[in-house]
């Protein structure tokens, strides 16, 4: 049987911030999820996180989680504190209990996994993670002889200076003898230099207490502060890149690039310098991106080339091309082989294939036909103070350089519209339509 407790009681102080620590996000997830994603292939028989600091704020935000229990710690006074909240929660449980501090996120699957195994068949009280870190400040030192076999964890600002000398460190990751450890959580003392309970002391309390080194300090990483934010942003972005670089992606500039976990590419994808992907982009094979783009929750497909744009919620087809400075907004379709130019903006609408609109337009609440070329600064004016209105351009047609489509309206197939032209009334397939003034010249005027 195996219980999970994550840690997310903590107000975290030294963010200075007005959101929950465990609520800041990473790479587009936050700590807290990302803690518990770390541990969801343990298929644990409880999950619980421990809420206090703005408790509401942190159940809801993982309203989606299933099974996953809220125990409420009140007031927050130290992490042995929070896990005494479990004694009567887990009264009748009988196995192990994983501990994470909710502020390590860049644990990785396989070192729990690693860390339970060695729990498990050294039966040791408890076992924990250690790193040795170059620079430690502000974690708890472990100590322990050369079997594994650990007596104390001090916290830094207890340690005397020879006790900081030691660079083994406290990842914040138990996992316990449950009955064990519920047996010494309620001798726990706030004798230390915060006056609070710790968990780390239940450690010198059991026995044998063993602890499991990862190679890669990295990992144990915890977020007290915006630097140390940063750096694991940094950590993820950079694991995340090299990831998707195996998998035949090519970045000009990987560090100028930031991505998502939920960004997905297909091979021969090169990415120029300064592009960013949120949210669930997927990119297909042979796609140009950048230099300098946003994209969030786009779905683009092969070959396409995007420039200095920005694709928010929208769908292109094959061998589309956007850009240079232009703007898909949510809902926005583009079949095959469209072009969208500098300076066009284009929202909740269907293109389909082989359309251009290739300069200084505003395309909203449309739908084009195919091949159909709309000119420069052609506009479709679509809201009317109160409501939004549908304009409709059959296949082939042309729009003249600055013409306002004031919808509702529909344009047939192979429709020319004159330059200049405000249109408010429907057009028949075939026609020319004007609606401007007629050019008046009046000769020796000067
Ligand atoms: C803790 C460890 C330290 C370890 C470090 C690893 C203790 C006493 N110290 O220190 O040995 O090296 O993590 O990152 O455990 N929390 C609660 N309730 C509370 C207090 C904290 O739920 O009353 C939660 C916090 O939300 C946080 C986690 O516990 O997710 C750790 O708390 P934090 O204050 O960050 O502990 P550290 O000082 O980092
Ligand atoms: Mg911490």
């Amino acid at each position: 049987m195996l219980a999970v407790a994550v840690l997310a009681a903590g107000k975290g102080t030294r963010m200075k911030s007005d959101l929950p620590k465990v609520l800041q996000p990473l790479a587009g997830a936050t700590l807290v999820e990302r803690i518990l994603g770390s541990c969801r292939a343990l298929k644990p028989q409880r999950q619980i996180l421990i809420v206090g600091h703005q408790a509401e704020r942190v159940e809801q935000s993982l309203s989606q989680h299933d099974g996953l229990e809220f125990v409420l710690q009140q007031p927050q006074n130290g992490t042995g504190h929070a896990v005494q909240q479990l004694l009567a929660p887990l009264a009748d449980f009988d196995g192990d209990l994983l501990v994470l501090n909710g502020d390590v996120p860049l644990l990785r699957e396989e070192t729990i996994t690693a860390l339970l195994e060695q729990h498990r068949s050294s039966q040791a009280s408890v076992t924990l993670l250690t790193a040795r870190l170059d620079d430690p400040t502000g974690y708890g030192r472990v100590f322990a002889d050369a079997s594994g076999q650990v007596s104390a964890i001090v916290e830094h600002r207890d340690c005397t200076d020879e006790q900081r000398a030691n660079n083994l460190t406290n990842a914040g990751i138990y996992c316990f003898n449950w009955k064990k450890l519920a047996a010494v959580l309620p001798q726990l003392s706030t004798d230390n230099d915060q006056g609070e309970l710790y968990l780390t002391d239940t450690v010198a309390m059991l026995s044998p207490a063993m602890h499991l080194e990862v190679a890669d300090a990295d990992e144990i990483n915890g977020i007290n502060d915006r630097y140390q934010l940063a750096q694991c942003e940094a950590v993820i972005q950079q694991r995340l890149r090299r990831h998707w670089m195996a998998e035949g992606v090519t970045f000009i500039d990987p560090d100028s690039c930031t991505l998502s976990d939920g960004t997905r590419f297909d091979r021969d994808v090169v990415v120029e310098p300064q592009c960013h992907f949120r949210g669930t982009t997927t990119i297909g094979r042979g796609c140009r991106i950048g230099p300098g783009s946003f994209l969030e929750n786009a779905s683009v497909g092969e070959e396409v080339e995007v420039l200095y744009s920005v694709l928010r919620d929208a769908v292109v087809a094959d061998r589309c091309s956007i850009g240079p400075y232009a703007q898909l907004r949510p809902g926005s379709e583009l079949a095959r082989d469209c072009r969208i130019g500098n300076f066009v903006e284009v929202k909740k609408s269907q293109i389909a294939a082989g359309s251009k609109v290739n300069h200084l337009s505003y395309i909203g609440d449309a739908q084009l036909g195919e091949n159909v070329n709309v000119g420069a600064g052609t506009i479709t004016a679509n809201y009317d103070g109160v409501n939004k209105h549908q304009t409709v351009i059959g296949a082939g047609s042309k729009t003249g350089a600055n013409s306002v489509l004031v919808a509702p309206i529909t344009l047939g197939a192979n429709v020319t519209v004159g330059a200049g032209s405000t249109l408010t009334k429907d057009v028949p397939a075939g026609a020319l339509a004007l609606g401007r003034a007629k050019q008046l010249v009046k000769e020796n005027w000067s």
